[in-house]
């Protein structure tokens, strides 16, 4: 399949990305947290070749991204919690998973009776998705088991040949996929995937805000968000954290090869060794996380790099989703050196 290669800055060639999408057709786009790949929500043929494309497994439900909070009314039943949680975050990078109406396509949800519903904060994405007019449902834009995409080569080194169009835009400024929430009851919610919007952020408007296990380590049982038991964001060099501090963990390294290291700024010891990637400052966790997937992507370009070792992140604030990224990467391979 020949894929049109468009760009978000030009008006007519998002209108052609549009039409192609009210079309029925898959067309990839940018959001602010990672690039999506969009199908009509409203079309279980079109969204069951989002997961073609992807290879990704049939049971994982997807997101439905809107031009604005309120659309949701049309194809899920809201609530307060709903509103409070939209007024204070969307658009911007959270999904809010609420119970579904029937017009979603079964393919959306993968057979749950809830659905996902994510604004962008991205302006070029809420134009595309207003200029579509209709529902966009949208995973990431990477192969299943890769790293999420945050810029437009990573999309077109994983999905050209594959999908319709790329509408190209600005490289994904959060650079981890939106926090997912689940809302549990009047004012209380879960966190099931971390990301821009924090659990402080969510503790000033919900009353009970809880982490599912699945976010912070190996997790056996049922997660609620079907997409965190899998192996996610993997690179095909093996990943391992180090927790230890800038000495031991060169020490480590010593007498290794064929690697690669993921540090940070201040780390400048280390950057004297192998291939070095720098995810930024050591207290910067936003900066780590726009980005952590184009380190990812970068030493799968290095083929003669067969292990990527990381220090380990700050786990506050933005830095949890930082960690929870990695330590999936890593198939929560963490070796403590102190
Ligand atoms: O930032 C993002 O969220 C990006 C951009 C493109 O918007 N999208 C994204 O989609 O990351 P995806 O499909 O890669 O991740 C969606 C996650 C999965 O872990 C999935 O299991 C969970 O959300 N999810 C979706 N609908 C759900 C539902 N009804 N109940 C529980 N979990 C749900
Ligand atoms: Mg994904």
């Amino acid at each position: 399949m020949k894929t049109e290669i468009l760009s978000d800055r030009s008006e007519t060639e998002l209108k052609r990305a549009a039409q192609l999408l009210a079309e029925n057709k898959l067309v990839a786009f940018p959001t602010e947290t990672v690039y999506g790949l969009g199908a009509n929500a409203l079309n279980g043929d079109a969204v069951k070749r989002i997961f073609e494309a992807k290879g990704r497994p049939q049971d994982n439900p997807l997101i439905v991204h809107l031009e604005s909070a309120e659309k949701a009314e049309e194809f899920a039943y809201t609530s307060e919690l709903y509103y409070k949680l939209a007024k204070a975050f969307m658009p911007g990078p959270i999904t809010v998973i609420i119970p579904k109406k029937d017009v979603l396509s079964n393919a959306v949800t993968a057979g749950l009776d809830s659905v996902g519903i994510r604004v962008p904060l991205y302006a070029p994405a809420r134009n595309l998705i207003k200029e579509a007019g209709v529902p966009i449902a949208a995973p990431s834009a990477n192969i299943s088991g890769k790293p999420s995409p945050t810029k437009a080569e990573h999309v077109i080194s994983d999905m050209d040949g594959r999908i319709e169009a790329i509408l190209c835009g600005d490289d994904c400024k959060v650079g981890v996929e939106s926090t997912v929430v689940k809302i549990t009851g009047k004012d209380s919610l879960v966190i099931c995937r971390p990301g821009g919007v924090t659990e402080d952020m969510l503790k000033s408007v919900c009353g009970s805000v809880t982490i599912d296990p699945a976010v912070l380590s190996k997790f056996d049982g049922k997660p609620v968000s079907p997409g965190m038991k899998y192996r996610h964001y993997a690179p095909e060099a093996s990943v391992e954290i180090l927790v230890g501090s800038e000495e031991q963990v060169a020490d480590f390294l010593s007498d290794k090869t064929n690697f690669a290291v993921i540090c940070y700024t201040g780390d400048k010891k280390l950057q004297e060794n192998g291939k070095v990637l720098i995810l930024g400052d050591e207290n910067d966790s936003q900066e780590q996380a726009s980005r952590l997937f184009a380190c990812l992507r970068e030493c799968d370009k290095d083929k003669n790099i067969k292990n990527i070792y990381a220090r380990m992140p700050q786990k506050n604030g933005v830095g949890l989703a930082v960690y929870n990224r990695l330590i999936k990467a890593a198939g929560f391979k963490i070796t403590e050196l102190i």
